[in-house]
């Protein structure tokens, strides 16, 4: 034994940190200290933990003659999760709600889940506004697990991101793993994508990795088609917050709200419109083609008219790209072949301010129904909040959704015809083209028969609770880990 104080050797220096790994808690400290620009008394003591040497991110191995003796021998291995946990993307929701479950649940989930956790931001830019919206607890979490000790030669490290951002990275990001694959002990790119494969560059990427984990059997099968290595390919479902959307906690938000967007004309916003309307279909997305927004404007304004008691609202999230969504869509239906009823324009409101997370399921709640005809979808966060809210969903049938999407859970949007994607990174992968004619019918039908969508909404989710509650997906990602420890030297 080597508990007597007798025998213990001298205690080993404070280890140097290496130049590179001083990066973690440096990226950390000064992204931190802008987005608490607006609370000054969280700063002192946050920065002292970030930059503390006692609380260093990632602390070299003590190796040597007392290896055995090194203060990590007795303890567990550690995880450390790496994801752009202060961007606000779709990366940052979905890797916070892995971290939270697994501190939330991992002891009660895998009795022998022997590990403990650490983050680091990672792979994309912070967004201020995001984690000034964080619910308290959040922060404090991230706080915790920022400043967390994991030793990577013992560490499973997820890298929890767009491969591009992995080791070495394609861009300025704190590379995953920090210091290359041969360190850790075990290394897991954890991605998505929303088109019917994989780059051969992301491939590349891939196979460097012990496992590359997936949310969904779509991306299991596109991901080996693509010549990702079969053995590596691990699906791992998402979980989505069901006791925070829990449409029993919160009250709706009163509505109207934002700006009414086909009442704009050229020169001014005019925000005449200000009575709420019967029925609301709720639309969340990122400002991107590969959404179908023009798909859903296309449907309901065609579908509906100023007659109707019904109003779209949109939450457009400006994630990577300009804002003045407004005037865009207003040009889009201008120069589009959608022909305006004798009794006007359904009524579509922007909601052109930022809703922070905490107000998230106040939002859904309002509505009566969720609709996101997108082109392609890695696992599609918004929908799974809105079926655990409680709202009928109509979605487009394919990639991501297609894991728990079903007719006795929503209303899946049939897909017309794969087409070519034409720009960017993903130029020549082939994604869905919604039915517009489907999606008018879909949308009706929701507004006509309230009961039916009613029942869809509650099977909805009872179907999120059952197979993608946090409690459930701890317990998948913990046995997975357990895994990576027990295969890993
Ligand atoms: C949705 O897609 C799945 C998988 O491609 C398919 O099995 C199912 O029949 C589709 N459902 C509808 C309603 O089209």
């Amino acid at each position: 034994m080597s508990g007597s104080p007798t025998q213990r050797p001298p205690p080993a220096p404070e280890p140097k940190l290496r130049p590179r790994l001083l990066l973690a808690p440096a990226l950390l400290a000064v992204s931190v200290a802008v987005l608490l620009a607006a609370s000054p008394s969280h700063l002192p003591r946050l920065l002292r933990l970030l930059l503390g040497p006692k609380h260093s991110l990632l602390r070299p191995a003590e190796r040597g003659p007392l290896g055995d003796a090194s203060p990590d021998a007795g303890r567990p291995p550690c995880v450390l999760w790496m994801a752009p946990f202060a961007s606000g993307g779709g990366y940052c929701s979905e890797a916070w709600s892995y971290v939270a479950s697994l501190e939330d649940h991992a002891a009660a989930a895998a009795t022998n889940a022997n590990f403990t956790l650490a983050i680091a931001h990672h792979g994309d830019l912070e967004s201020p506004e995001f984690w000034l919206g964080l619910p308290e607890q959040s922060k404090n979490l991230a706080y915790r697990l920022a400043t967390a000790r994991c030793e990577l030669s013992r560490a499973v490290v997820v890298c929890h991101s767009e491969p591009g951002a992995w080791y070495p990275p394609l861009y300025e990001s704190l590379p995953c793993p920090p210091t290359g694959y041969d360190e850790p002990a075990f290394v897991i790119g954890r991605t998505m994508f929303e088109t019917d494969r994989v780059s051969p560059e992301h491939v590349r990427r891939c196979n460097q990795m012990d496992a590359v984990w997936v949310p969904t059997d779509f991306h299991v099968s596109t991901f080996v088609k693509s010549g990702v290595d079969p053995s590596k390919v691990v699906k791992v479902v998402q979980a989505v917050d069901v006791a925070f959307f829990d449409p029993d906690k919160h009250s709706p938000l009163s509505l109207p709200i934002g700006v009414s967007v086909m009442v704009l004309d050229d020169s001014r916003l005019d925000l005449v419109s200000s009575e709420g309307k019967g029925f609301v279909f709720l639309s969340v997305f990122k400002w991107e083609q590969r959404k179908g927004w023009d798909v859903l404007l296309r449907a309901f304004l065609q579908e509906f008219s100023g007659a109707d008691d019904v109003a779209l609202y949109l939450l457009i999230n400006a994630y990577h790209s300009d804002t003045d969504f407004g005037r865009k869509i207003h040009r889009f239906v201008k120069e589009s072949s959608i022909e305006k009823s004798t009794d006007g324009w359904a009524e579509v409101r922007l909601i052109d301010e930022h809703v922070p997370q905490s107000a998230l399921p106040r939002l859904y709640k309002a509505a009566d129904a969720f609709v996101l005809p997108s082109r392609g979808e890695g696992w599609g966060r918004p929908v799974v909040e809105a079926m655990a809210m409680e709202l009928p969903v109509i979605v487009t049938n394919w990639s991501g959704p297609t894991e728990y999407l079903t007719e006795e859970n929503g209303y899946p949007l049939i897909v017309e015809r794969l087409t070519e994607v034409t720009e960017g990174p993903f130029k020549g992968h082939l994604c869905a083209e919604p039915s517009v004619d489907h999606l008018r019918a879909l949308m009706r039908h929701v507004f006509s028969d309230r009961e039916e969508a009613r029942k869809k909404g509650k099977k909805a989710r009872e179907d999120m609770v059952n197979k993608f509650s946090p409690a459930i997906v701890a317990r998948i990602v913990a046995d997975q880990i357990q895994q990576a420890l027990a295969s890993s030297p």
